[in-house]
């Protein structure tokens, strides 16, 4: 079935199963592979995209389930070739290790920090206690977002 899906603001108009994966679609389709597929229960993490501006796990959307919608994904973090302070975050604070989660974890951390741009370090855990990292990197990881959420505003400023 034909589908469009708008992928980091750039259309994609493509031929796929009904059954294909949204994960699926952005590796294997658009060749967008920072989107990590690692596992086949649903939870790890590693999947996670925002759809329509939510984070999703997007081995637990079908990609015609994105049709006439609108995909982010690790790739459309940062912003003409600067980092997004997230990336800066976990690149500042050590925030990955083997990094099979990291793209999971930025995405989630980014829309926390839209949402609010103070969390503590409980609210950080809240946000991806749905997401696992195998290598138990979580001390950093929060000191990653945190790092984020300070440098956030100067980082923005030009
Ligand atoms: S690949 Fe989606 S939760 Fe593991
Ligand atoms: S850095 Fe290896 S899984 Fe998280």
């Amino acid at each position: 079935m034909e589908i469009g899906v708008t992928v980091n603001g750039t259309v994609y108009r493509r031929d796929v199963e009904p059954r294909l994966l949204l994960v699926h679609f952005l590796r294997d389709e658009l060749r967008l592979t920072g989107t990590h597929w690692g596992c086949d229960t649903s939870n790890c993490g590693a999947c996670v995209v925002w759809l329509d501006d939510v984070p999703v796990k997007s081995c637990t959307v079908l990609a015609v389930m994105a049709d006439g919608h609108r995909v982010r994904t690790v790739e459309g973090l940062a912003n003409n070739g600067d980092l997004d302070p997230v990336q800066a975050g976990f690149r500042e604070c050590h925030g990955l290790q083997c990094g099979f989660c990291t793209p999971g974890m930025m995405m989630t951390s980014r829309w926390l920090l839209d949402h609010n741009p103070d969390p503590s370090e409980e609210d950080i855990r809240e946000a991806i206690s749905g997401q696992l990292c195998r290598c138990t990197g979580y001390e950093n990881i929060v000191r990653s977002v945190r790092w984020a959420a300070e440098h956030e505003t100067v980082e923005a400023q030009p």
